[in-house]
């Protein structure tokens, strides 16, 4: 099993947006039984909490699900227990290396850089600005070229 993490500051916006368009991409590939998806979060906050409603809006829009997600905080056995963690900006890239470091049979990454000549490095933090419509058009090219990636180095 590939296993894929996303994690953004509260797990409450984006990683979780990331969560559900991921599993809903991977489900309609037929890949669900080869690749398993998750998200955590840097903070505490808001542990246990269902996505944010901008979050929650935004996929409904779009007849995605978010069955089952709720925010959990991140841990260190993460990096033994994924193959891919994909960090949201380069904030959470930051905290990312204080709590552990890479091995080199992982990959840890930021959702933009698997996006092809993006004009934006980071998915922008929508708590406080609200864009969620913006940042769901990014985390969904973000996980286009992640599948892309994650089929081709496993020959899926
Ligand atoms: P997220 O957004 O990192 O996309 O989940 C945030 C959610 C909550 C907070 C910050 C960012 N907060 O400070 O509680």
């Amino acid at each position: 099993m590939i296993k894929v993490l996303f994690v953004c500051l509260g797990n409450l916006c984006r990683s979780p947006m990331a969560e559900a368009i991921f599993r809903d991409m991977v489900k309609k590939q037929g890949l669900e039984n080869k690749i398993a998806i998750d998200s955590a979060g840097i903070g505490h906050w808001h542990i246990g909490e269902l996505p944010h409603e901008g979050t929650r809006k935004q996929l409904d829009q779009v007849s995605i699900s978010y069955e089952g997600i709720t925010a959990r905080k991140i841990v260190e056995e993460d990096w033994d227990n994924f193959n891919y963690i994909i960090a949201m900006d380069e904030n959470n890239m930051e905290d990312l290396r204080i709590i552990r470091e890479a091995d080199d049979k992982m990959v840890v990454a930021k959702m933009m850089d698997f996006v092809k000549d993006a004009e934006e490095t980071n998915i922008p933090d929508p708590y406080f600005s609200n864009n969620f419509n913006h940042v769901f058009q990014l985390i969904e090219q973000g996980c286009k070229g992640l599948l892309e990636r994650i089929k081709l180095s496993h020959q899926l």
